[in-house]
């Protein structure tokens, strides 16, 4: 890593928090992410960056599906542990909150939610630690209206950190 470029300018950029979602036959999972963009507007296509050793990136690998839940300012920090510090190798995160069935078999979890998608995955870039899946929207809906959680409004109101699997993790303090 180049130490002639200011690590500090990454934390200026702004983003929403999601749960990324998927599944492996009877198997659900999902994950927070920071990095759900829509990329393209005719096709409607969205992109999301999952880190390669995640459970959920294993699933959408194998299924070729992703749902996600955008999230509000009403989310709990035991709710954001659950699914931004822990595993779905170690524990079952969906019986641990409400959540329905999306078109494409995807869990698409309800609460804290403001809105849904779905997608077919068309294209993926591995970047070798993270890889980028790109799907095609299927299913979109609005839940409630209401405030999207940013990445600055979770660490400065809710105090909370990134895990070193984040695409955003920054080593230096
Ligand atoms: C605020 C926040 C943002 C995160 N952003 C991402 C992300 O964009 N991509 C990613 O792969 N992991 C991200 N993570 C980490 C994953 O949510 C975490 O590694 C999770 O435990 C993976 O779960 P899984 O193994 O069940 O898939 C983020 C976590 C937090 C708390």
């Amino acid at each position: 890593m180049s130490p002639e470029f200011d690590r500090r300018a990454f934390r200026d950029l702004s983003y929403g928090l999601y749960i990324v979602t998927s599944l492996d036959g009877d198997r659900l999972n999902g994950q927070i992410v920071n990095t759900v963009i829509q990329v393209t507007s005719d096709p409607a296509r969205v992109a999301v960056i999952l880190n390669n050793q995640n459970l959920t990136h294993k699933f959408i690998s194998k299924s070729g599906l992703f749902g996600v839940s955008v999230l509000d300012e009403s989310a709990p920090m035991t709710f954001m542990g659950l699914f931004g510090f822990r595993s779905g190798r170690d524990v079952d995160k969906l019986s641990q909150v409400e959540f329905k069935m999306g078109v494409t078999g995807c869990p698409l979890v309800l609460e804290h939610a403001l809105s849904v998608l779905e997608a077919k995955v068309i294209d993926r870039i591995d970047l070798g630690t993270h890889t980028i899946f790109i799907g095609d929207t299927v299913n979109a809906e609005v839940l409630k209206e209401g405030r999207p959680l940013t990445y600055r409004y979770y660490q400065e109101s809710l105090k909370g950190k990134a895990p070193a699997t984040a695409p955003t993790y920054n080593p230096v303090k």
